[in-house]
């Protein structure tokens, strides 16, 4: 079963990146696909890839995954339980926010990603995730509070602030990390 969603998220990546239409691909240094455990119960959605996830070529390697591995450490999970992707897949110049067009050229994308792994929960890094599902949330309302919607990719989210926002403001830290505490719970009401 394992074998059978890793296949086909190679798949998919596979396909996208060679066909994705999305004008960041001319001046990315490459796409960055989702990473982690085809099984997860857990799916988190960024923004868009930073600086060291162009050059590396996976999502969260720099400061803000860094961030990202202590919260999911904090509450006994590791990189390797959880499937981490963001919404646009390659690097908007000098890290701006992605454009319209941009995040629409990758949807399709995230949805295959997501229709794959059917995770029980998918959790948002900040307000452009939170934002293409849920356009009318604003994430300083909804951050730490599960949110439910029927739809194709799922029907259980969970918002939080982006971790990069929270690395050097010491108060959206102790929120994000104590918002981060709740995810247990939220998984736990599912099951
Ligand atoms: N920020 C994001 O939103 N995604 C990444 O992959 C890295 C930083």
């Amino acid at each position: 079963m394992s074998d059978l969603k890793a296949e086909q998220l190679k798949n998919i990546h596979e396909r996208w990146l060679k066909d994705c239409e999305c004008e960041l691909k001319k001046v990315a240094t490459q796409g960055v696909p989702g990473h982690g455990n085809p099984e997860a119960e857990i799916v988190f959605i960024g923004e868009a890839p930073g600086k060291d996830e162009d050059k590396i070529g996976q999502p969260f390697v720099g400061a803000a995954g860094k961030f990202l591995n202590e919260m999911l450490l904090s509450i006994n999970l590791k990189r390797e339980d959880v499937y981490i992707t963001n919404i646009v897949k390659y690097r908007p110049p000098g890290n701006r926010d992605p454009l319209p067009q941009e995040v629409e050229f990758c949807a399709k994308w995230l949805e295959e990603e997501l229709q794959t792994i059917k995770p029980k929960l998918i959790v948002f890094l900040g307000r452009h995730a939170l934002q293409h599902f849920f356009p009318n949330e604003k994430i300083s309302a909804v951050h730490g509070k599960i949110l439910k919607k029927k739809m194709k990719i799922g029907d259980t989210f969970f918002a939080l602030y982006h971790p990069a926002a929270a690395l050097h403001n010491g108060s959206m830290r102790e929120v994000l990390m104590s918002d981060f505490k709740k995810l247990p719970k939220a998984i736990e009401k599912i099951s």
